[in-house]
């Protein structure tokens, strides 16, 4: 079941450009950088309350983000994330309903531990869209 918004994900060329220009023009401050090998990517987070932004920047050349700035140069909108109580029953009861839920069901961890999933683009709207398991 899905119970609120995560966050928005940007693909940046450079951590350290975004987080200057969040802070210089609009006062918004990027937290700790953290490493997920599982996807490639370093990535860091503007808490903003009720939701919040996610930067990641590529770490390697075969990350799937590398392919999204090689077509998107400057940056740009990645996903969105939906919280949800349980991503296991969230994933099965929208595949169910015909929704591709992307990987190889293996289960995926996000930097802090909470189970993820994608769902594929053509089956939200034309938005790639994330689960992340938010319990209690
Ligand atoms: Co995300």
């Amino acid at each position: 079941m899905i119970t609120g918004l995560s966050h928005v994900s940007i693909v940046v060329p450079s951590l350290d450009a975004a987080a200057k220009r969040l802070s210089e023009v609009y006062g918004l401050a990027l937290g700790e950088v953290k490493i997920n090998e599982q996807q490639g990517v370093r990535l860091a987070y503007v808490e903003l309350g009720n939701a919040k932004i996610e930067l990641m920047e590529p770490l390697r050349a075969d990350s799937p983000v590398s392919r999204f700035l090689e077509r998107n140069p400057g940056g740009g909108i990645h996903h969105f994330c939906l919280a949800v109580d349980s991503v296991e029953s969230t994933a099965a009861d929208i595949a169910a309903k015909g929704a591709r839920v992307l990987g190889d069901g293996k289960p995926q961890l996000n930097v802090h531990g909470e189970r993820v999933a994608f769902v594929h683009p053509k089956d939200f709207l034309g938005a790639l869209v994330e689960l992340e398991e938010h319990r209690g």
